[in-house]
């Protein structure tokens, strides 16, 4: 069942290319938390160039949530429009026409101080949202494709790396001596541009998915000398064996709607196991952190927020490396719980120390501790693994439509936070963090239950046991125990 587990440079230099997508997610994701107060003097110049009078205090956090949040709204539907390109362009494709939002966003973005015009800011951030929305079903999709079985989790997980590297990145440039300033901060904002430029070149000299052309175009030759190159031997039967047999498979099925996955009987639980997860990847509260940590810093009494959150930024992508070598060993079950369980404490730890600044000044370094542990925990399981995860719970069938929905609760959630997190802190200060431990703890105990161990198995594996359980019947098929037996041998990485 186990296929060859070899890094080869054809397969880095795919991954690596597609992780563009990812980073671009991330830098955006990344890039209004340091300049915050920098582009809303801007926000407040242009209001007063047109009005003569100073921008409201109201309007100022009503408009900053906006050009935030909206990047989410961009999100949920480019997600959601993953399955419309998917089939009909092919994965590497798909992947090369998005970067034309790239192109298109960064222009808004770098143009609109010379414009006068914040509109055109948040105009850009939403069409660079629709770009990343896209990327975070293109990527985790066609890197699950390409992929040995045994190294299917930490190719996955490139993902996410992308994604880290690309907010610290932003953190970085974010500085008021390198692009965080009042006139360099549009070039921080369309430096977009360049990683756009770079996957342009690059994706032409990658592979299509092998998986692809197999299953969706009928394409067997094409399909298995890309696997030679992929794999680096000619022996790659079993690739082909495991993706026959996926095939066939797909023929039994009919096409698969989005609809579909919640009518039918067997895939109705793996689609609420991977929205669940992406839920609890969202509101388990990482975007108040890396949207708004300047400010919870700053509040927290910390003299440099700014260098503060860059520690977010490195402990987040140190975190993620860690997670990238431990998920083939570990499995993507108790890494999530270990993850989610730490969140959670470390939620409490960072309420304690905020009600408490005012008679501890030293709190403020708990704050930071807490904070780091925050980040920490959430990339050893609730980053990286929701994100590919649902391209392993299932087949090549309902595949796209399932990435699509889970991408599209994924971004909605992001939202609801982004949007809602400034005016939620208003309200209840220093406790804020309180409703994330509470929705961490929940969402601990479902997985606990209800979400099976996905390593080592094969993606139609996976699938079959879905169909055993009987699709419905959730005590049964969420025994893990019941999964593990199904599991291949442990890969070594
Ligand atoms: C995940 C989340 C993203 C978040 C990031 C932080 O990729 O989807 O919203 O900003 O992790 O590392």
């Amino acid at each position: 069942m186990e296929c060859s587990g070899k890094v080869t440079p054809q397969l880095m230099m795919a991954a690596g290319t597609a992780v563009i997508g990812s980073l671009q997610f991330g830098y955006n994701t990344g890039v209004i938390n340091a300049p915050q107060h920098i582009i809303e003097s801007f926000y407040n110049e242009t209001w007063h160039h047109r009005f003569s009078e100073d921008i409201s205090h109201t309007t100022l956090t009503a408009l900053w949530s906006l050009s935030v949040a909206i990047f989410s709204v961009g999100g949920m539907l480019g997600s959601f429009s993953v399955g419309l390109f998917v089939n009909r362009f092919g994965r590497k494709n798909s992947m090369l026409m998005a970067n034309v939002l790239a192109f298109i966003a960064a222009a808004f973005m770098g143009f609109s101080k010379l414009a006068g015009s914040f509109e055109m800011l948040i105009i850009g951030r939403f069409i660079i949202g629709l770009y990343s929305g896209l990327s975070t079903g293109f990527v985790p999709l066609y890197v699950e494709e390409i992929s040995p079985t045994s190294i299917r989790g930490a190719l996955g997980t490139l993902h996410q790396l992308g994604v880290v590297v690309g907010i610290l990145l932003a953190q970085i440039f974010g500085i008021e001596a390198i692009m965080g300033n009042s006139t360099l901060w549009p070039l921080l904002l369309s430096f977009t541009l360049l990683p756009a430029v770079l996957q342009c070149i690059l994706l032409p000299l990658c592979p299509e998915s092998p998986r692809y052309l197999l299953i969706n175009c009928n394409e067997e030759t094409k399909a298995r000398s890309i696997l030679v190159k992929l794999r680096g031997t000619d022996e790659v039967s079993e690739d082909m064996h495991e993706m026959k047999e996926e095939s066939q498979q797909m023929m039994r099925e009919k096409k698969v709607t989005i609809p579909e996955l919640f009518r039918s009987p067997a895939y109705r639980q793996p689609i609420f196991v991977a929205i669940m997860l992406q839920l609890s990847q969202q509101l388990s509260g990482i975007n108040a952190v890396f949207y708004y940590s300047t400010g919870i810093f700053h509040r927290a009494g910390v003299s440099q927020p700014v260098y503060a959150t860059i520690g977010t930024g490195v402990v987040n992508t140190a975190f993620t490396v860690v997670s990238l070598f431990v998920v083939e060993r570990m499995g993507r079950r108790p890494l999530h719980l270990i993850g989610l369980m730490g969140m959670a404490i470390s939620a409490v730890f960072l309420t304690v120390a905020m009600a408490l600044l005012d008679h501890f000044s030293w709190m403020s370094y708990v704050s930071i501790a807490a904070i780091f542990c925050f980040v920490a925990f959430f990339e050893i399981g609730p980053g990286p693994i929701p994100w590919f995860i649902v391209a392993e719970l299932f087949s090549q069938g309902p595949r796209p439509a399932a990435i699509a929905v889970a991408g599209f609760c994924n971004w909605s959630a992001n939202f609801i936070v982004g949007m809602g997190f400034q005016y939620v802190e208003q309200l209840c200060g220093p406790y804020v963090f309180i409703i994330f431990t509470v929705l961490l703890l929940g969402f601990f105990v479902f997985t606990y239950f209800k979400v099976p161990e996905t390593k080592g198995r094969t993606f139609d594996g996976i699938a079959a046991g879905f169909r055993q359980s009987g699709g419905h019947s959730a005590d049964k098929y969420s025994a893990p125990e019941e999964f593990n037996t199904l599991r291949g041998e442990d890969p070594d990485l």
